[in-house]
């Protein structure tokens, strides 16, 4: 590993809006870490944590949380929550399918999943993040009728999306298979994340879904 890795966690053990492998908020996120009862709202594979970021400006009455395992990734996003000097957000290092260890059923509002790897391997499909596998985790997290986004470049995770869907408890609220042609990006609040703007840079089409589990 680099110097420059090792610097950055070995800053992330310290760091007090980065928790790393240690579930010791479940259940007191609000009441430990952000002072305040406010909902809750995660961003699942946030990377740079661009989209966590960009909402916890525009919406400073929510608290929001960015998931992701890449401890570099979290460092970036750590330091411009930082910059900002922004009260209500924190991140967690971890896997995505250990979500119910860090939360009680009901303890987040709502979920965005962006630009996560569409996995193109057939034996991979289970590593997708709409896969059943993870939607029954987030199913445990939600409240009731709680909005999961998914923004993604990828037509695969796009339509395998869709089809889990059909076959899983649950209803579309909006399905854009072009977010840009529609002109529905300022509705998405024109946050664009780091690999959204390289999908963008190579012309790639941007497609968005909401939808709820039951
Ligand atoms: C393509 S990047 C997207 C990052 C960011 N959302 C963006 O748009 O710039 C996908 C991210 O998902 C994370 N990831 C994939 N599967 C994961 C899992 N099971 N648990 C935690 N993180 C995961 C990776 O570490 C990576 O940072």
């Amino acid at each position: 590993m680099g110097k420059g890795k090792l610097i950055k966690f070995a800053e992330l053990e310290h760091n007090p809006i980065v928790f790393q492998k240690n579930p010791v908020l479940k259940g007191k996120w609000n009441s430990d870490f952000f002072k305040r009862e406010a909902p809750i709202i995660l961003e699942l594979a946030c990377g740079k944590g661009d989209y966590t970021l960009g909402m916890a400006r525009l919406f400073p009455e929510n608290n929001y949380i960015g998931m992701d395992i890449k401890g570099n990734r979290i460092w970036s996003a750590a330091r411009l929550a930082a910059v900002h000097q922004l009260s209500n957000v924190a991140f967690i290092r971890d896997q995505i399918d250990k979500l119910d260890e860090y939360f009680r059923p009901g303890d987040i509002d709502e979920i965005w999943i962006t630009f996560s790897d569409p996995f193109p391997r057939d034996g991979d499909a289970k590593r997708r993040l709409t896969h059943t596998k993870f939607l029954d985790v987030y199913r445990k997290v939600l409240k009731p009728g709680g909005l999961i986004h998914v923004k993604t470049d990828s037509d695969l995770l796009y339509q395998f999306t869709k089809e889990i869907l059909t076959e899983t408890p649950s209803e579309i609220i909006k399905d854009y298979p072009d977010v840009y042609a529609m002109g529905k990006n300022d509705e998405l609040y024109g946050i664009q994340t780091y690999y959204e703007q390289m999908h963008l840079k190579d012309n790639r089409t941007i497609k968005y879904l909401c939808f709820r589990l039951k």
